[in-house]
């Protein structure tokens, strides 16, 4: 069990973009685990590989009110989508920071499991929008970038304030 360092906005590497997954061996299900005790301990509702500086496709996520359905999401895509809720998001990336961000309002996701296989998710409200937010990371996009370029340059110095006096 260990836990992995998230990155901070606006740190460059959460640009990258992610690669898939070729095999689903021991050393992916090893970085869910240490994904999942990541998320868990934050604690937050989602972690991408990219956020621990892995850029791999592979996303956890437990939206459950006891934080007992630990969703792995491997090469995730989502195959349809339908309507538009908007809905406060923070980040694991950019602590303190909420906003309200436009997604669609259900999605149908394929993914691979912790075991390599393939399944269907139909997820709606915050579960659908926790997908959508881990699959921008996956992408190489940070939440507050659909926000203006006025709310976004706030964002970045209010952060890098921060992160100066952790550093000092
Ligand atoms: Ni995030």
């Amino acid at each position: 069990m260990s836990r992995l360092s998230i990155l901070k906005y606006p740190d460059p590497r959460l640009h990258t973009k992610a690669s898939p997954v070729l095999s689903v061996d021991d050393s992916i299900r090893q970085l869910v685990t240490d994904m999942a005790d990541t998320m868990y301990a934050a604690p937050g509702i989602g972690l991408a590989a990219t956020q621990v500086d892995v850029h791999k496709r592979v996303i956890v996520i437990d939206v459950s009110e006891d934080r007992n359905r630990l969703l792995t999401l491997i090469n995730p895509e989502i195959i349809a989508r339908e309507g538009t809720q908007i809905c406060e998001e923070g980040c694991l990336s950019v602590p303190g920071i909420y906003e309200d961000v436009e997604r669609s309002e259900r999605v149908m996701v394929r993914a691979l499991d912790r075991t390599g296989q393939t399944f269907e998710l139909e997820a709606e409200e915050l579960l659908a929008v926790c997908i959508q937010h881990e699959m921008d990371h996956l992408e190489g996009k940070v939440f507050v970038e659909y926000l203006s370029r006025l709310k976004q340059s706030r964002i970045k110095s209010k952060m890098q304030k921060l992160q100066m006096r952790q550093s000092a």
